[in-house]
């Protein structure tokens, strides 16, 4: 079975994380397969709306971090590079169902999809300080934007996780639903997308993300510079390897010196 399936009903494109056994985290693999996805669909006139959400108990754990040891990405082409840039071109709508753990990436990718339904399950976390990394998919940018520096600091230096009440307080997801009913909320949705003028959807989604676009773009520039750089620190080597080896980081001995701008 595939890690990710995508099949399309109608003008619905439904798309799904079916890794389950590791919490959905995402390989390389996944990010070229999920940029292939979007790219492909951008293209199909048959696809009018994007349906997305997981299979198991969580929508993803963010970055497979083993595939991190193995291939961490940096600047210049990256299966991550390769899901970003098909996000940015993608015009029409894409609607999320997010039911527990969004971690990493798993938040960050929210921050391009158009409506986001949070199940009561839901737990977000942007966890990359205890990562030793540093912001990606263009949140360094798109976050303070839209919630503010002071609030999208707390959530970025402290990386503790927050519930789905909080993120829809923040403006991170458009409403918080049951569980029980976050799948048919978001196939709802939808459906009433893909019965909309497919021109006009596809223009009004354009002008929303006018002059985003371009920030979008110099943010994920500078974040994947500095995020190839992190990715191979000392500290980060600690802190993936705590992960796997399910033991808290010791970061005593890792310092890396980072120089004054
Ligand atoms: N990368 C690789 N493997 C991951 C993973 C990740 N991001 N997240 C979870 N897994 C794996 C675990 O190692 C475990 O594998 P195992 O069964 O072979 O031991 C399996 O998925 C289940 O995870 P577990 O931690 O036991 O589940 P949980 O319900 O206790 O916790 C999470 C779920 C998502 C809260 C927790 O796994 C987590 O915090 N993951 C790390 C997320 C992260 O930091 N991602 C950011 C990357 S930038």
């Amino acid at each position: 079975m595939s890690d990710i399936i995508a099949e399309r009903t109608g003008g619905i494109l439904r798309v799904e994380f079916n890794r389950p056994e590791k919490k959905n985290a995402m390989t390389g693999a996944m990010y070229t397969r999920l940029a292939d996805i979007f790219n492909e669909a951008g293209e199909d006139e048959g696809t009018r709306a994007v349906l997305w959400h997981s299979a198991g108990d969580a929508f993803t754990a963010g970055n497979d971090i083993g595939d991190f040891l193995k291939n961490p990405p940096g600047p210049g082409e990256s299966p991550q590079a390769r899901l970003m840039d098909a996000f940015i071109r993608f015009e029409k709508p894409i609607v999320v169902a997010v039911h527990g753990a969004a971690v990493g990436a798993g938040t960050t990718m929210l921050t391009h999809c158009d409506v986001v339904y949070a199940g009561e399950s839901a737990k977000f976390q942007l966890p990359f300080i205890n990562l030793a990394l540093v912001p990606e998919f263009g949140s360094s940018y798109s976050l303070p934007a839209r919630i503010g520096h002071l609030r999208a600091a707390e959530l970025f230096l402290l990386g503790e996780p927050f519930g789905a009440a909080r993120a829809a307080e923040l403006g991170l997801v458009t409403r918080v639903v049951p569980d029980e009913h976050l799948f048919a909320t978001a196939t709802e949705t939808a459906k009433k997308l893909a019965a909309k003028p497919s021109g006009s959807l596809r223009v009004s989604k354009r002008l929303l993300k006018r002059g985003f676009i371009d920030h979008i773009k110099e943010a994920i520039k500078l974040e994947m510079q500095e995020f190839g750089e992190r990715v191979r620190s000392a500290e980060a080597k600690e802190a993936f390897a705590a992960f796997l080896e399910k033991r808290p980081p010791n970061f005593a001995k890792t310092a890396t010196h980072v120089a004054a701008e």
